[in-house]
């Protein structure tokens, strides 16, 4: 199990998440969706420790892990993908997948089950992310988070900018990673998360004003919320 139990985040000033307590199980997808700017990115960035966590507290299979430095969290078991996917364009798409790698547990070869994920990669091994197209850069981004087996995966916004075909793609890859890991997405597309999602969380000026599974959320509050 991965929680966050009333954690409080801020950029120096104010804070952008107040008391946010979240539970991500493992074989699970958890989702989290709110409107712009309502906080969603900042709850990831606080799971990895690149923003200020003054408050609150968070747990991996028991330990806490809110004091730790970014490179230790990946090396205890986070995969995280950003917004925007964050690959090394003048990097082959072997090297970017080999960087998550030794982000987490050590060095080595690429396992099977990443090419079997992403049979594209295994295709495109030497060509430089860069010239990969946006939805290989997004399933080259999740081979990086995926590659050294981790824990939990946190996606942010992994449909942006993508076109529909791949999205289901992704979709059916989440679905069938979550065997392995917990899986934490942050998603503005309802539609597509509320069908691979087993639980959701709504999040509105950094608090979490709802939660439930899909079809137990109130669908009209959902909406509003979604579209103020
Ligand atoms: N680096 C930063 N410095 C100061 N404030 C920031 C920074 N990044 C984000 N914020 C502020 O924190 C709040 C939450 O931003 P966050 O990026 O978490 O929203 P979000 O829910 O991910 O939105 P979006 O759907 O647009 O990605 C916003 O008011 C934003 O302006
Ligand atoms: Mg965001």
């Amino acid at each position: 199990m991965f929680k966050l139990e009333g954690l409080y985040a801020t950029y120096g000033e104010g804070m952008v998440l107040r008391h946010v307590d979240m539970e991500v199980p493992m074989g699970r997808v958890t989702c989290l969706v709110g409107r712009n700017g309502a906080g969603k990115s900042t709850t990831l960035k606080a799971v990895m420790g690149l923003v200020k966590t003054p408050q609150g507290k968070i747990f991996l299979e028991g330990q806490e892990l809110q004091k730790l430095p970014v490179y230790e969290r990946a090396k205890r078991g986070i995969g995280y993908v950003p917004q925007g996917r964050d690959i090394f364009p003048q990097l082959t798409v072997e090297e970017n997948i080999l960087l998550g790698l030794e982000a987490g547990k050590g060095k080595g070869t690429i396992p099977d089950f990443v090419f079997e994920t992403f049979p594209i990669l295994r295709e495109f091994l030497h060509r430089k992310g860069g010239d990969l197209s946006g939805g290989q850069q997004q399933q080259l981004a999740i081979a990086r988070a995926i590659v050294a087996g981790p824990r939990i995966l946190v996606l942010d916004e992994p449909t942006e900018g993508i076109q529909p075909s791949v999205i289901q793609e992704i979709g059916r890859v989440i679905t069938g990673l979550k065997s392995r890991m917990a899986v934490l997405i942050v998603e503005q597309y309802l539609e597509f998360v509320l069908n691979i999602a087993d639980y959701c969380y709504v999040m509105e000026n950094g608090r979490i004003i709802m939660d439930g599974e899909p079809e137990h959320l109130d669908q009209k509050r959902l909406q509003a919320t979604m579209s103020l």
